[in-house]
């Protein structure tokens, strides 16, 4: 099975040398289906490592995702930004490699924007100039001991982001004597006709101008007495939404920390808060539930981590639409699988609601085109007074979406199982005793590559006892992705079962309902 398996592998990487561009169609034909982990619909470079989603933009019909990528090995290496595209969000497209490393150091994390007033001066007054900014890392100043290793720099597309030329003078924003200093998300700020650039240092999120992107002035700093700092800062993004029950605007700073999430290792936390064009300053309310929380998060399970949103998404479409990285830094090298290591997360919707207890929550939905792309199975409106139910009937293998309501609840465990027919099974759900949601991976696979994955039980504790729950799950061969009431509440979880998971039952020891479930396969 196993040698099959690897024929398979080698085979059609020595085809794609050949075919390059036209590989998606391999990927889904020989890869896709064959390979046990890779997922079905959720993005994986064909082949090598891959971490943090890079420079999102959309432009005339086309999602561009860049990222981490290392080409020669499948763990992390010297950093390059590999390239895909989708028209829809879910279906990839792989392409050549858009940034390598050069005499400045390798190619971190970082954004893109379109330059429409061709402010940067890049443009041939044709082509929009497309603008990527990123952080150069000099690993030979990292090993002498340096601490301004890590600069800001620029690179210009006058191809829809297809091919890139860095500008000569790189880097743009030279390091202030910071050893953590990286992560640039640049984002067009309205009111001040001017752009902004929002990075990470170790404990702080610092802010910078610009009217060209070429030249930058530092503005402020934000973070030291606020959130989790159990770890280091990095990947930030910084973007502006409004609350549709209230009509309040205000401004959403996300902020990556590595370790120090809550369930342990690579977690995004965020801040809601108001920005005069200089200084960016928590809500009083956000502040209170700071004060009673530590830190909020955007996902509570241990899979999402460096996410970031799209540049560019036209006015009257609105959404700000999110991917990240669906692994964690505390076993991201170790994960088993062979050809290409990390996997993004579906795209997801943000919004900015008031929950039931008056506190600000950011919301994440996965995108509406996940709906199209996908095909229902089954609708069942009601069904009363139950203490298990069987959800997947054998309709499904390894990949399925479904959304669920459970009412009557007490103070009880409602527990989801999904699992194959050699003894592995996922566990999550909702603890109503302990108020707690979880995710239990210790009997759903492979996990002792790595000390960090063995016997993990992801938690959350929530404020109160729910009588009744909507989720929206969606399970993708290695990963589930779980929103409940909404999206008010995430959990994004990887895990390695021995054969594909084909089960689904949800149980309890005493009677629930259950409403509206639907099934979906792709
Ligand atoms: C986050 C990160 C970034 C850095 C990149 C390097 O996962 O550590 O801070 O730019 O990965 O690959």
């Amino acid at each position: 099975m196993i040698s099959i398996r690897k024929i398979i592998i080698y085979s059609s990487s020595v085809i794609s040398c050949f075919m390059f561009q036209n590989y998606s169609f391999l990927q889904e034909e020989l890869l896709g289906e064959n390979e046990l982990y890779r997922p079905k619909i959720h993005f994986t470079p064909k082949n090598h490592w891959m971490n943090d989603p890079n420079g999102m933009f959309y432009l005339n019909g086309t999602y561009h995702l860049y990222y981490q990528y290392y080409p020669d090995g499948n763990v992390w290496g010297p950093m390059h930004w590999g390239h895909a595209t989708s028209e829809d969000l879910i279906s990839w497209k792989e392409h050549a490699i858009a940034l390598y490393p050069d005499e400045l150091g390798y190619i971190f994390s970082g954004s893109a924007v379109v330059d429409y007033h061709n402010t940067s001066g890049f443009g041939d007054g044709t082509n929009v100039p497309i603008i990527a900014i990123f952080t150069h890392h000099d690993p030979e100043g990292e090993q002498k001991g340096q601490i301004n290793f890590q600069t800001q720099s620029i690179a210009y597309s006058l191809d829809e982001g297809f091919t890139w030329t860095k500008y000569e003078g790189n880097p743009v924003v030279p390091n202030p004597g910071i050893k953590d200093f990286r992560d640039p998300k640049v984002v067009w700020d309205t009111e001040r006709s001017h752009w902004l650039m929002i990075l990470s240092t170790y404990a702080e999120t610092l802010f910078y101008s610009s009217k060209n992107l070429k030249e930058w002035n530092y503005v402020s700093s934000f973070g030291k007495d606020f959130g989790a700092h159990g770890g280091v800062w990095e990947c930030p993004d910084f973007f502006r939404l409004t609350i549709k029950s209230t009509g309040e605007t205000k401004w959403v700073l996300l902020q990556s920390i590595n370790p120090g999430a809550p369930n342990g290792g690579s977690g995004t936390q965020y801040f809601v808060g108001d920005f005069d064009g200089n200084q960016f300053t928590i809500d009083k309310r956000f502040q209170k539930q700071l004060q009673s929380e530590g830190a909020i998060w955007v996902d509570y399970g241990r899979d999402n981590y460096a996410g970031v949103t799209w540049s560019n998404i036209p006015e009257n479409d609105g959404r700000r639409i999110t991917i990240a990285w669906m692994s964690n830094w505390d076993y991201a090298r170790e994960v088993p699988t062979e050809q290409w290591r990390g996997s993004m997360t579906i795209p997801r919707e943000l919004s900015l609601t008031i929950d039931d207890q008056g506190d600000y929550v950011l919301t994440s939905i996965p995108v509406e085109e996940l709906n199209s792309s996908c095909e229902m199975v089954e609708e069942v409106t009601e069904v009363a007074n139950v203490t298990q139910y069987d959800i997947s009937k054998d309709k499904f293998e390894a990949t399925l979406f479904f959304e669920i309501e459970l009412s009557d609840l007490k103070e009880d465990s409602y527990v989801f199982s999904w699992s194959n027919n050699t003894g592995d099974v996922l566990k999550f759900g909702l603890d109503n005793k302990r108020h707690a949601f979880f995710v239990d991976k210790t009997n759903s696979g492979t996990k002792d590559f790595s000390k960090s994955f063995y016997n993990i039980v992801s938690k959350h504790d929530v404020k109160r006892r729910h009588q009744n729950i909507k989720l929206t799950i969606l399970i993708d061969k290695t990963s589930v992705e779980i929103f409940a009431n909404d999206g008010e509440l995430v959990f994004t979880e990887i895990f390695f079962p021995s054969a594909p998971m084909t089960k689904l039952a949800v149980a309890s020891k005493t009677q629930f309902t259950i409403h509206n479930l639907k099934t979906y396969k792709f």
